[in-house]
């Protein structure tokens, strides 16, 4: 079994185009308890930053959700990139024939700009996707302006430690979690890159009451197969009590800036 948390060929195949990303982020949507939309919170942390003339780049901008949802508040200039073909397809189609973002394919780890080009660079749970990551961030902070920032969300220690739980019951052995790049270790790599980094925390967790988004989100991950779907079912339906599944997350933004 591949760790396809950070396996180009794998990754290549879980990101061919949105279908497992979307099911895992249905679950997120359907039963979240914040108090307001993830990619709400992500534009704020830009908004806070930027001027109306800002440049942004989006690095692994997956179908684009960050900038669809906040379409109507976006006064910048966005570039949005992925290393998947398949996803920037998807970015572009959602805007049909709106004349933003401008679109490209590349990898975080070697960005075709040109230096000191973009306000701010996002990076949104994707880090811990990218082998080369140290030369990744190392990009971001060459294409930032002095004084631009860098906003990188991923998740924190034990996020979702009760779904992984069941997932590695039914798998039979411990299955990888994307951890290459949580909030603790990240600050850290963070801090050796840029200038300064700061932490800013997403408060939400899930109260789960269906059984079949989880099945769906746990069968995106490439260990599983359709006909896992019963076991899965069965192992989830077992978890619940008072019609409820509690599901502890840990999210949080790392806001790099690069010096004056
Ligand atoms: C978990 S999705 C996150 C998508 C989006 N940023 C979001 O938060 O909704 C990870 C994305 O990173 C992209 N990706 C993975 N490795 C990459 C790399 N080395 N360079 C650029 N994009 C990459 C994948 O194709 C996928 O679209």
């Amino acid at each position: 079994m591949s760790d396809w948390c950070a396996d180009r060929e794998t990754l290549r195949e879980q990101y061919a185009d949105a279908s497992n990303l979307d099911d895992r982020i249905a679950l997120h949507e359907q039963f979240s308890t914040a108090d307001r939309p993830l990619n709400a919170w992500r534009f704020d942390l830009l908004a806070d930053r930027l001027d109306d003339d800002a440049v942004v780049l989006s690095v692994g901008v997956g179908p684009g959700d960050l900038w669809a949802e906040n379409r109507d508040r976006v006064p910048w200039t966005v570039h949005a990139t992925d290393a998947s073909p398949g996803m920037v397809r998807e970015c572009r189609g959602a805007f049909g024939d709106e004349s933003w973002p401008r679109f490209g394919v590349c990898d975080a780890a070697s960005l075709p700009y040109r230096p000191q080009t973009f306000d701010a660079v996002t990076a949104n749970h994707m880090l811990y996707h990218v082998p080369e990551r140290r030369r990744a961030l190392r990009e971001m902070r060459r294409v930032l302006r002095p004084g631009g920032s860098l906003v990188a969300t991923t998740n924190g220690a034990d996020h979702m430690r009760e779904v992984a739980d069941v997932q590695d019951a039914v798998a039979g052995e411990t299955l990888p979690r994307a951890d290459g790049f949580q909030l603790a270790a990240g600050r850290d790599l963070l801090d050796d890159v840029f200038e300064s980094v700061e932490l800013a925390r997403f408060d939400d967790d899930l109260r789960v009451t269906e059984v079949e988004p989880l099945v769906r989100y746990s069968l995106s991950r490439e260990e599983f197969e359709e006909s896992d779907a019963p076991a899965l079912h069965e192992a989830f339906a077992e978890r619940f009590e008072d019609g409820v599944f509690e599901v502890r997350k840990n999210v949080g933004a790392l806001v790099a800036r690069r010096g004056e």
